[in-house]
């Protein structure tokens, strides 16, 4: 993919939002396609870590994938392959990844690494030319890793871990970025310092992020309401949290005009906040992505976020009245 061809995927949305456009006639550079939503963690902020039945189970098939990469992909720069749960439980993974790597996509995962896997598997990971693995774990010690990655092993996760770094040192050229990707909770939010030397150590990008309140739930609420459920996981620092009480509003969101998000089962949902696929705004499966892309969801979606008068209530609308994502 050219700088040039990327820069333009990426201005042009923001065009359309600023002129307050809500029919679109591109499609997104970035996506992201749910490889599956089955986990084998039980994180307690995520709905799939909490069984949230509020979403159908299951993976992504390859001829699923293929129809999105071949109707999306001539403008398409970036896709996630997750969302709500583990990607590396795919058994079509790496074929996926190297299907859109042949028509010069980029792809990121982002996997709990607390697996048993093969070094031929980590081999294969490494030369399919993923362009970024995150590897959450939201601990540096095995005690508070356990606290949020329920069902996970910290050993393991670190064994792992120098596995494929030492993996990635051993193949000529690869460009592979790993990060790993700790999330600061209150549990936590003293062994930062402690992480970061691991890394050091492993040889390894740190990553220290903010924290979300319950995943599944934040564009339902306002920030009080998650800061008063969540309170027992909000680290005292706010710089390490997405909601704090004296972080402002958050007024709008340009994600309907920038990207869009395709679950395993086909739904089409507009970003990645939105767990159940009730809120989808149409399905690749029954209709081609060109029509849901611009369909009465979408452009209803767009009216109420530029504030223009629109009579179809979507998921976005909630999200409006809740003060948008992480806001109000
Ligand atoms: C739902 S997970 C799916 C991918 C994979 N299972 C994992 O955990 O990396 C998607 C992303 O959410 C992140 N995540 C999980 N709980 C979080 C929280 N409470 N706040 C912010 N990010 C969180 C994970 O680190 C991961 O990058
Ligand atoms: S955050 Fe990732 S590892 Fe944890 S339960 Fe959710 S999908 Fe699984
Ligand atoms: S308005 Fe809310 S639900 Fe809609 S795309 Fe933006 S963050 Fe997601």
């Amino acid at each position: 993919m050219s700088a040039m061809k990327k820069l333009y995927t990426s201005v042009l949305p923001h065009i359309h939002a600023f002129f307050g456009r809500t029919y679109l006639p591109y499609f997104p550079s970035k996506i992201s396609i749910e490889s599956g939503n089955l986990c084998n963690l039980r994180c307690p902020l995520c709905p799939t870590g909490q069984q949230d039945k509020s979403a159908k189970k299951g993976f992504l098939s390859f001829t699923v994938f293929k129809k999105v990469i071949d109707e999306t992909g001539q403008n398409l720069t970036m896709i996630r392959l997750y969302n709500w749960g583990e990607p590396l439980l795919n058994k079509n993974f790496l074929r996926m990844v190297r299907y859109a790597k042949e028509r010069g996509i980029d792809l990121k995962i982002s996997t709990n690494l607390s697996l048993k896997i093969e070094d031929t598997t980590i081999e294969a990971l490494l030369k399919s030319g993923l362009e970024k693995i995150y590897i959450s774990c939201n601990g540096a010690s095995r005690t508070t890793y356990q606290k949020y990655h329920i069902g996970g092993d910290f050993e393991l996760v670190m064994d792992n871990m120098k596995r494929v770094v030492q993996k990635k040192r051993e193949i000529p050229g690869c460009r592979t970025r790993l990060v790993w990707l700790f999330h600061v909770f209150k549990h936590n939010e003293h062994e930062i310092e402690t992480a970061k030397k691991l890394a050091q150590k492993i040889g390894i990008t740190i990553k220290v992020s903010k924290m979300r309140p319950d995943m599944g739930k934040e564009i339902f609420e306002t920030t009080l309401k998650a800061l008063e459920r969540d309170r027992e996981w909000i680290p005292d620092n706010p710089e390490y949290t997405v909601v704090s009480e004296k972080r402002q509003k958050r007024v709008g969101c340009t994600l309907p005009w920038t990207e869009t998000v395709i679950n395993w089962d086909g739904s089409v949902l507009p970003c990645c906040a939105v767990y159940s696929e009730k809120y989808a705004f149409g399905n690749i499966l029954e209709n081609s992505f060109a029509e849901i892309w611009n369909n009465e969801m979408y452009v209803a979606a767009r009216k109420e976020i530029l504030g223009i008068k629109n009579d179809r209530e979507t998921i976005c609308h909630i999200c409006k009245r809740s003060g948008y994502l992480h806001g109000g």
